[in-house]
């Protein structure tokens, strides 16, 4: 051999060896890609000993070749061997992070989404209204003072204004402050006769405690035709918590005075909290105003363009806010309207959730 070409054989030697214990240290499927790219890749480091070829004897040449061939085909064995042993080594890793699983362990509980006790209650009294004939209606949360008031028999000037703190906007406009306000736009839309339900979020300028808010939920009601009175006023509204609570409710009626109405009544019911002993949602006086109603006023419906010598009416304004929380024992109304998810659990373990993966049963 020629010390050209015995120079290149221990060359190529070196390289072979390296390259076997390199492969034997690789310790990852990855470093043995590097360590087979490194060596015998097509930059690798044995086709830059093979560039050298070129520069020798035509009758040498040919051996080189074939020692570096003879090289490439051992380490691509050697190469297929460790990733062989590497791959049963991964393996076995995945195998023993199964064997970790316990599957006694309880599945963690998805949370499910609900409806607001508020959304419930609304639902259910529309639902128990449409099946007598009422349609579902809205007004605007932004009201015209006259609807607000003066088409509800409270001019202005009126001490029954003073019963209602107002939100006063900027643009003479005000925050409706109850529901009523549809009464007179749901006349004036449809004419009579006319079955009506206008639930909606209303609002008062008060000081924050327990049993008040300044945003909360009233759903109106209104009925006109010929012939109507307390008689059908009062049968309609045991029938709505009749419905709403699942069982008899033990109401109690008492006059009441709202200037859009005459006669006008409170319709109280027995607290549900604390079943009629006292607390503080009753006030201790075991009974809690839900329904204020009366017979419409002749100048309401004149108002609303209805003739009083054919027909007359009744209206109820339900404290939507305040039944959601009688239904579903939620002693604070605060909670109602904020984040806290407590008051709306409340209403779930009574009621089952009520959504299921996103859609309601
Ligand atoms: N709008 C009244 C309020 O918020 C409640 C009310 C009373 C509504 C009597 C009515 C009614 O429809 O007939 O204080």
């Amino acid at each position: 051999m020629s010390s050209g070409m015995e120079e290149m054989a221990s060359q190529i030697d070196d390289l072979q060896k390296k390259a076997e214990s390199d492969a034997q240290s690789a310790g990852s499927l990855e470093a043995l890609q590097a360590v087979q790219a490194a060596f015998i890749g097509r930059g690798g480091a044995l086709n830059e000993i093979l560039r050298g070829i070129g520069k020798m004897p035509a009758e040498q040449r040919g051996q080189v070749g074939q020692m570096a061939n003879q090289a490439k085909k051992t380490l691509e064995e050697r190469f297929a061997l460790r990733r062989k042993e590497l791959e049963a080594a991964a393996g076995q890793a995945e195998q023993s992070k199964v064997a970790q699983y316990d599957p006694t362990i309880p599945a963690r509980r998805e949370a499910v989404g609900s409806l607001h006790p508020v959304t419930i209650v609304q639902r259910q009294i529309e639902e128990v209204f449409s099946r007598l004939g009422f349609i579902v209606v809205t007004g605007p949360e932004m009201e015209s003072e006259y609807y607000n008031f003066e088409a509800l028999n409270i001019p202005p000037m009126h001490p029954a204004r003073d019963m209602q703190d107002t939100f006063w906007l900027g643009n003479g406009k005000l925050l409706r402050t109850h529901t009523s306000p549809v009464q007179v736009r749901a006349m004036e839309k449809y004419g009579a006769p006319l079955r009506v339900i206008a639930p909606g979020r209303c609002f008062r300028y008060e000081t924050i405690d327990a049993s008040h808010e300044n945003t909360f939920f009233q759903l109106e009601g209104l009925l006109i035709d010929r012939n109507i009175s307390i008689a059908n006023l009062i049968a309609v509204m045991k029938l709505l918590l009749t419905e709403v609570f699942q069982r008899e409710v033990e109401v109690r009626l008492r006059p009441g005075f709202f200037p859009f109405v005459e006669p006008g009544f409170e319709l109280d019911m027995r607290c549900e909290i604390c079943g009629g002993a006292g607390c503080p949602t009753c006030k201790h006086s075991g009974w809690v105003e839900v329904l204020p109603c009366g017979m419409v006023h002749p100048n309401v419906l004149k108002y609303g363009g209805i003739d009083t010598d054919v027909y007359t009416g009744f209206a109820f304004g339900l404290g939507l806010t305040r039944l959601a929380m009688m239904k579903y024992g939620v002693r604070d109304i605060r909670v109602l309207n904020s984040g806290d998810l407590r008051g709306i659990i409340a209403a779930e373990k009574l009621t089952g959730p009520t959504i299921v993966n996103g859609s309601r049963p």
